[in-house]
């Protein structure tokens, strides 16, 4: 039996086997209103490494609590990547909500990370009241857009660099993965994506296409996009543009833009930051239709995360980190500025920031604002030059992206 913090002492924790697939899809299924069907099992099975579920067990009622994980590296400011458990197939069973099982689970596999010294976990959450108290903040926003064909003419001197492709899903098979290797090594919170994971993604099942077409794609020497194409509203859909070079991101915009008999061109996951905007003459016809949270990140080693990251500005500065939940903060002395930094942990001495591990988490990746923290009461600096340093130096180029959805 693992570590256990239920109040309902029925319950027990303890992981995964091969054979518990089945139960559980039924449960995680019961959770988020999906029936599985038989190709579903053996589509997830291909990404299901069963050590790294943790379930909750009540003998009356089988599975009722189910964590889970996929390894990524994922990109920090800066261009090095670092391990990252990417939670997953989060959820309890309705019979058994509010006595403390997500809190156990929680526990349990976020100690288990950090024992097996991963420096961060990161999530997708369904509801955004759940995750800050286990110590989770947003690490990426995306944006939903749409741009109406017609009116978008782009900037008379925007750029046409050519060399754009139709693909077949295969080609993007044999030449994404280089691509997307090299988007990921220049894109803050962009996560690897593993050959299982380009097999799941291009196996494009129906059930993904929210009733459009299945994937077309375009290519392009340093990138790529895949669409759809939904003829009921006239809509192409961006599924993913994967980008190397600003090159590549403005040809195949100019080629997606040109794709005759699509009224609308819609993009559920764009950047905060995206450029297309600046290649438009008129940039408010990229509609913004809605701002979400996309990754939560959760630091679990901060003198690692910190030090592996590199700063805009130069800083020197300690940092007292509040880590309730798992007590893995404390006080930090981080030094570090575009070439490098260190981070180490200091005692005594008065800090000059304190924040809360969830705020560290928003911050790791260049989203969030640590001024707008403040601002909040969420970070806390007695000198406002402090302050404005501070958040200086975390602050990235481009917006951070995460990519796959897990
Ligand atoms: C979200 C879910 C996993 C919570 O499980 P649970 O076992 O009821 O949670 P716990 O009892 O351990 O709650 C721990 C704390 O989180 C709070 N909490 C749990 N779910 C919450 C929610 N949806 N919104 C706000 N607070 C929530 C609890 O009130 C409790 O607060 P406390 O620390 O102040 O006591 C469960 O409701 C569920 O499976 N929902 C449907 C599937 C889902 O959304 N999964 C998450 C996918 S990202």
């Amino acid at each position: 039996m693992l570590q256990n913090d239920v109040t309902d002492t029925a319950v027990t924790l303890r992981r995964a086997t091969a054979a518990d697939l089945p139960a559980i899809a039924l449960a995680d299924g019961r959770a988020f209103g999906v029936h599985y069907t038989d190709t579903d099992l053996d589509d997830i099975r291909a990404l299901f490494e069963p050590d790294r579920y943790v379930l909750a067990e009540d003998p009356d009622h089988g599975i009722v609590g189910i964590t889970g994980d996929f390894p990524f590296d994922v990109t920090l400011p800066g261009g090095a990547a670092v391990p990252a458990a990417g939670v997953t197939w989060v959820s309890v069973a309705v019979t058994h909500r509010r006595r403390g099982i997500l809190r156990a689970l929680m526990a349990e596999q976020l100690r288990a990370f950090a024992g097996a010294g991963l420096p961060v976990a990161l999530l997708t959450a369904s509801e955004g009241a759940i995750y800050g108290r286990f110590g989770y903040g947003v690490a990426t926003e995306r944006r939903d857009v749409e741009i109406t064909r017609r009116r978008a003419a782009l900037r008379p001197d925007a750029p046409d660099p050519g060399g754009v492709r139709q693909a077949t899903t295969a080609e993007v098979r044999a030449v994404g993965p280089e691509l997307h290797e090299r988007w990921a090594a220049r894109t803050p919170g962009a996560l690897s994506r593993s050959d299982a994971w380009w097999d799941s993604i291009l196996s494009d099942r129906e059930h993904r296409r929210g009733g459009a077409s299945a994937l077309f794609h375009l290519v392009h020497a340093d990138g790529y996009v895949s669409y759809r194409i939904d003829r009921s509203t006239q809509t192409c859909r961006i599924a993913e543009l994967v980008t190397a070079t600003d090159e590549a991101y403005a040809a195949l915009w100019r080629t997606l833009l040109a794709l005759d008999l699509s009224e609308t061109v819609s993009w559920w996951n764009a950047a905060v930051d995206e450029p297309v905007q600046h290649l438009l003459a008129d940039p408010r016809q990229l509609r913004t239709l809605g701002l979400f949270d996309g990754m939560w990140a959760r630091v679990l080693d901060v003198p690692a995360v910190l030090a592996a990251r590199r700063y805009a500005a130069e800083l020197d500065v300690v940092l007292d980190v509040h880590d309730p939940f798992l007590d893995l903060g404390g006080r930090f002395r981080l030094t570090g500025g575009p070439d490098g930094a260190a981070c180490t942990p200091v005692t005594g001495g008065e800090p000059a920031v304190a924040l809360g591990i969830a705020q560290l988490g928003a911050l790791v990746f260049g989203g969030g604002r640590a001024g707008s923290f403040a601002r909040a009461g969420l970070v806390r600096a007695a000198d406002p030059d402090v302050l404005r340093r501070f958040d200086a130096a975390f602050r990235t180029e481009r917006s951070p992206v995460h990519g796959t959805e897990f």
